[in-house]
């Protein structure tokens, strides 16, 4: 089968640009922005601050790199750092806060969320023989949790009970924009109680690359200096802040169409005898699929052979994403999908 006829719901990473996007990108005036000469980046670095309701934004070129550059600029090394279970910046950066900040992650609830109570238990009293506990991450949506949604008055109370601890806090927001729509919220009212926030433009806003920091002028100052250090300076990206800035503004409002899709594809499968969907935690443009007895690894490649790719999110867990170049075909991937699983819940029965 030809890559271009599969559906492809492995992920909302694997987007390409649409041709209005790369007409923008290619009519955007550029410059050198380790000189602070690009006007498009500072463009979309103003823009994304605005939108986030904070005084300055740093755009980076992944959001691996907002995460440790945020981890950077509030930590020293020895320090302890609490995160989500499955949290995106311990699971699947590599180890990078231990490498480049020195510091350990702690991580505290299930299911990517976690309460006010969680964090008052996991800060460590200041004795020397502790690590001094610095900072608190979340993540909303958050990935390994399924595209789950903090609710806001959750999300307001661990902020504020961290802060009055002295700890600093921040938001991994690479899937912001699809918590504010499924929230019903603005962006900034998600982004409000935290120091920095990082967002990203190449997951459902379908942009080819790019994330940004946001945070006070004081900190986006720090994390300059801390961007060049990681080699994250970049010269004429205004032309991929053409295309993040494209996916601001065209790209926002239709994330509830991949919310939908999500809904639609997981209230099939959960009709398939032997499958196992937590409708309730399909709140986003996730859905994670148990399949008890069955291999992901099966399972993938039998939908593979139907032109549908999923990802192996564990040993009979697979995950299930809904995108931008999906919009009208993903329910058919999905129904596909339905039919790969009763077939091997059948012959497996
Ligand atoms: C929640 C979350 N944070 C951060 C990232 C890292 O983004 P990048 O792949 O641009 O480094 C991802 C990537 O999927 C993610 O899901």
């Amino acid at each position: 089968m030809a890559s271009s006829d599969l559906i492809d719901l492995r992920s909302d990473t694997v987007t390409r640009p649409t041709a209005a996007m790369r007409e923008a990108m290619a009519r955007a005036e550029v410059g050198d922005d380790v000189f602070g000469e690009d006007p498009t980046v500072q463009r979309l670095e103003e823009t994304v601050a605005c939108l986030l309701g904070k005084e300055a934004a740093l755009f980076v070129p992944s959001g691996t790199m907002a995460n440790q550059i945020a981890i950077l600029v509030h930590t020293r090394p020895g320090d302890e750092i609490i995160v989500s279970e499955g949290a995106h910046c311990a699971w699947y950066e590599s180890g990078a806060a231990a490498a480049l900040s020195g510091v350990q992650p702690v991580s505290v609830g299930s299911g990517g969320l976690f309460s006010a109570d969680d964090v008052v238990r996991a800060v460590k009293p200041t004795f020397d023989w502790y690590p001094r506990t610095s900072m608190v991450a979340l993540e909303n949506t958050h990935n390994r949790g399924g595209g789950r949604v903090w609710p806001m008055a959750q999300l307001r109370e661990v902020a504020e009970r961290a802060r009055q601890l002295g700890l600093r806090v921040h938001l991994d927001g690479a899937r912001m924009w699809n918590a504010a729509v499924a929230a019903g919220v603005e962006a900034a009212e998600i982004a409000a109680p935290f120091d920095t926030v990082a967002c990203c433009f190449s997951k459902g806003l379908g942009a080819p690359a790019g994330s940004a920091i946001c945070s006070s002028r004081d900190a986006i100052k720090a994390a300059r200096r801390f961007r060049k250090r990681l080699g994250g300076g970049m010269r004429q990206a205004g032309i991929l802040a053409a295309g993040a800035l494209h996916a601001l503004e065209r790209h926002r409002a239709r994330l509830q169409q991949d919310h939908d899709n999500a809904r639609s594809i997981a209230s099939l499968l959960a009709t398939v005898p032997g499958v196992m969907v937590d409708l309730q935690r399909v709140e986003t443009n996730m859905v994670m699929v148990d399949s008890p007895g069955i291999p992901a690894d099966t399972i993938a490649a039998r939908a593979r052979e139907q032109g549908v790719l999923v990802a192996v999110f564990g040993p009979e867990r697979i995950r299930i994403v809904t995108h931008l170049d999906v919009a009208d075909t993903a329910v058919e991937g999905g129904q596909r999908l339905a039919r790969v699983l009763a077939s091997l819940t059948g012959a497996r029965a």
